[in-house]
């Protein structure tokens, strides 16, 4: 089995031209599943991580289920207006369209040792802004991994040319 099989596409989703990349179709088969999040488990076991910080929403079920393997604490970077306490919040743009990403002030220490988690990175626009809200709390990203990388997208080489390690499961061009 590979993951990157039970992946399903939706051509022109949410928009025109676009190729939706849908993980549901990997998240409800149960082999599926756990063989993606043991793929992680398998990396990140032993590595120095304080805590797992992942991107609203699908990025909450994979880094969620992570962190519980890991035994590590998980913290939500939300979009605008979803977490309750004082927050900091950084802009970006998406392959269709801008949004607004927020974390806690106190859901990082400094010098905190962060694996950001999220399904998928395209542009790599919501990942740049998390690491960066991450970073100017004082944590350092131990790595971003993703489920799926669209590669012709250039997400990867915008993350690496500032400094981060990426690892993705599969890739879609
Ligand atoms: C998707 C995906 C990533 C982001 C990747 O999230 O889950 O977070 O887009 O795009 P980028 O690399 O171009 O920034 P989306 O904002 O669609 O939210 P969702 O997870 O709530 O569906
Ligand atoms: N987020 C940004 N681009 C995407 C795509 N092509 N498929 C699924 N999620 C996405």
């Amino acid at each position: 089995m590979t993951i990157k099989s039970r992946i399903r596409t939706i051509p022109h989703y949410p928009r025109q031209g676009v190729m939706f990349r849908d993980i549901t179709t990997l998240l409800k088969d149960p082999v599926g599943f756990r063989v993606t999040i043991n793929e992680f488990v398998h990396r990140y076991t032993g590595v120095r991580i304080d805590r797992i910080a992942a991107i609203e929403s699908r990025g909450f079920i994979i880094g969620a289920a992570l962190a519980y393997q890991l035994g590590l604490g998980f913290v939500p970077i939300r979009k605008k207006g979803k977490l309750p306490g004082p927050t900091k919040g950084h802009d970006y743009e998406l392959e269709y369209g801008t949004d607004r990403i927020e974390i806690h002030l106190d859901a990082i220490d400094k010098g905190d040792r962060v694996l950001l988690v999220d399904d998928l990175i395209a542009t790599g626009g919501t990942a740049e802004a998390a690491v960066a809200l991450i970073e100017s709390m004082g944590g350092s990203i131990v790595e971003c991994c993703f489920v799926i990388d669209l590669p012709e997208l250039g997400g990867r080489q915008r993350l690496e040319a500032r400094g981060q390690k990426v690892f993705a499961l599969c890739d879609f061009e």
